[in-house]
């Protein structure tokens, strides 16, 4: 959360820190500043709100200078505020700051500072450039020693940037527990909280590792650890395009990610057809514990139904902000299969820490090359869904599905639980699974009506069984998260056990009822919900009457396996969520409170 850009080279600092700024707004929108060293001293602006105020800002003010640093923020401490938005800067204005994380004993290294520096915000990071302020004597004006000396006083998580008035064309950066990477360039250098926001830019990276600080000049960018040893990093290319993050004629960028999702599922299919990844580290273990949080912990539900109908092992799905503070008995018998898009998921990230510690071997599907939940695991998986930028997970999320279930078939065929025929008649199947999207997709105008007529004062419950338990939750997540209506997502034989008492006519129920095992359980359970009177949209399988004859409005989706149909059955309520935000005014890309990395606690 708060994304952070840097640039030092030739160029206008100002127009590509904002361009960058552009980039990272979905990791936070609370605030946004900039500050440039244009020659003569530092020059910074700094607005509340989203980044248009900043621009609205800085449009008439040109200022100069080729090296500087930009945030926009989510806030944790301190309000949202002018004076809270970064850069933050010490008494003599010498030193400004960016920073992402959370300073945990801000507290007190305040009290102590307060003696001697005046504080302006009441944000944790404003003691970082009061304490390298005060080190920077002790280093004998070597900045980024002094940076260094502050870190040794911190505790909790950061990613910052620090410039000083008085070392032009230099940047020094150190990261613990939030994302930070370099971009290499010819006669300049960046840094950024992720990759695609680099990519109009250069797409030769270095993330940066964890307790690793770096000093940029135009001219290269040297790694130290934190007793300043130089160390040797060679650098990523990277394959993503800056047209495959950007919107390409769609009014929101979720719109364009739900688009893709065609393509991207075709390319995931096709990469298994192409070459089985490794998957030694599965072969032996006895039990799996999913590692995710959100739209990823439900594609680990997916995982759950797949694994253990396939290769016929317990398989338990850890919210992973539980499990770094529970007792889960992880062991090396136990593989740990952690599923995070961004790689930098801070509770993913102490989870798989935790699990590594008790010996499991730790398998990562992750987006995103070079993140740290790939730099940590013992062997990766990587999607192909290409830049997500939406807060909203879309294409992400069926690009995990489609590995998911890949996983379990190899796992299935070479464990003995799955036979060669079924295992050669579903991998088959699986080939149709882009176009399928293609046909659901051509149903938007029916799904943009059907949004229309719920428009005002309905509610929404989700509610499905087995391999769509998982879809259930996810079309609730994509409800609440982009529209900021209540709605929540249940396995529907739970139905009785509570939520019932929410149904009237206002409710509607959306049940995720393609043909397979559980289709006929769901129809019972629609019937329930429409005896109280509540409106019933289904997904159900093209052609299936039954379904049809109890549901007020239907999506369909091509006859599949059951356990293809979650692909295929979150796709009209991607649709329906964002047809209903949109309806509403919301900002669907950048829905409030959120941010798309979670890499604070
Ligand atoms: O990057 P990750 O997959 O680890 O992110 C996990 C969640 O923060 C994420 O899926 C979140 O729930 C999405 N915004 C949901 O759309």
């Amino acid at each position: 959360m708060c994304g952070i850009f840097g640039y030092v080279g030739h160029r206008d600092a100002l127009k590509i820190l904002m361009d960058g700024l552009k980039r990272l707004e979905y990791r936070g929108y609370d605030s946004s500043g900039v500050v440039v060293q244009n020659g003569h001293g530092l020059v910074a602006a700094k607005r509340r709100g989203r980044l248009d105020a900043l621009e609205a800002e800085v449009r008439s003010r040109p200022f100069g200078g080729h090296t500087g640093l930009g945030h926009t923020r989510w806030a944790t401490h301190g309000g949202v505020s002018d004076a809270n938005a970064h850069p933050h800067f010490s008494c003599d204005g010498k030193i400004a700051v960016v920073h992402n994380g959370i300073i945990e004993n801000f507290a007190e290294l305040r009290k102590d500072l307060e003696r001697r520096h005046r504080f302006l915000s009441g944000t944790d990071t404003e003691v970082i450039p009061h304490l390298v302020e005060e080190l920077y004597e002790q280093a004998e004006g070597d900045i980024l020693f002094a940076v260094t000396l502050a870190v040794g006083r911190l505790r909790g998580s950061w990613a910052m940037g620090v410039l000083h008035a008085d070392h032009p064309n230099r940047l020094s950066v150190a990261r613990v527990n939030c994302p930070l990477v370099l971009g290499l360039g010819d006669g300049e250098n960046f840094l950024a909280s992720d990759i695609p926001s680099l990519l109009p830019y250069t797409r030769r990276v270095i993330p940066l590792d964890e307790n690793e600080l770096s000093t940029i000049g135009p001219e290269g960018i040297q790694i130290f650890d934190r007793h300043l040893t130089a160390k040797a990093r060679a650098p990523l290319d990277i394959d993503w395009t800056a047209e495959a993050a950007g919107k390409n004629g769609h009014p929101h960028f979720m719109a364009q990610e739900i688009d893709a999702q065609p393509r991207t599922v075709a390319a995931e299919v096709e990469a298994w057809g192409r070459s089985v990844p490794d998957l030694r580290l599965a072969r032996d273990v006895d039990r799996v514990m999913v590692i995710a949080c959100g739209t990823a912990w439900h594609a680990g539900l997916v995982a759950k139904a797949a694994l253990e109908e396939m290769v016929r092992i317990p398989v338990e799905v850890g919210l992973a902000s539980e499990l770094r503070y529970g007792d889960h008995p992880f062991g090396p018998r136990t593989l740990a299969f952690a599923i995070s898009q961004s790689g930098e998921t801070a509770d993913t990230l102490a989870s798989v820490r935790m699990a590594r510690e008790s010996g499991s071997p730790i398998l990562a599907l992750t987006n995103v090359k070079g993140c740290t939940l790939a730099r940590e695991a013992d062997h990766v998986l990587y999607m192909r869904a290409g830049p997500e930028t939406g807060v909203a997970a879309t294409k992400s999320y069926t690009s995990q599905l489609v590995n998911i279930l890949f996983l379990a078939l190899h796992l299935g065929r070479e464990r003995g639980t799955l036979s060669p025929e079924r295992f050669e008649a579903l991998t088959r199947e699986a080939g149709f699974l882009g176009t399928h999207i293609g046909r659901i997709l051509r149903q938007d105008p029916l799904v943009r009506q059907c949004a229309r007529t719920f428009q005002e004062g309905y509610g929404f419950m989700f509610m499905g069984r087995r391999y769509n338990l998982a879809t259930a939750y996810e079309g609730a997540l994509k409800m609440k998260e982009i529209t900021y209506l209540p709605s929540e997502g249940y396995g529907a034989g739970e139905m009785k056990h509570g939520p019932l008492s929410l149904v009237d006519e206002r409710m509607v129920c959306v049940a995720i009822t393609p043909r397979g095992r559980v289709k006929e359980k769901m129809i019972s359970n629609i019937q329930e919900v429409r005896s109280r009177g509540g409106r019933i949209v289904s997904v159900a399988t093209e052609g299936d009457h039954a379904v049809a004859e109890v549901s007020d409005h239907v999506f369909e989706i091509p006859s599949c396996e059951e356990m293809f149909s979650p692909i295929l059955a979150v796709i009209p309520l991607q649709l329906l969520a964002y047809h209903r935000a949109v309806g509403l005014g919301r900002d669907v890309d950048r829905p409030r409170n959120l941010a798309k990395s979670v890499t604070v606690e």
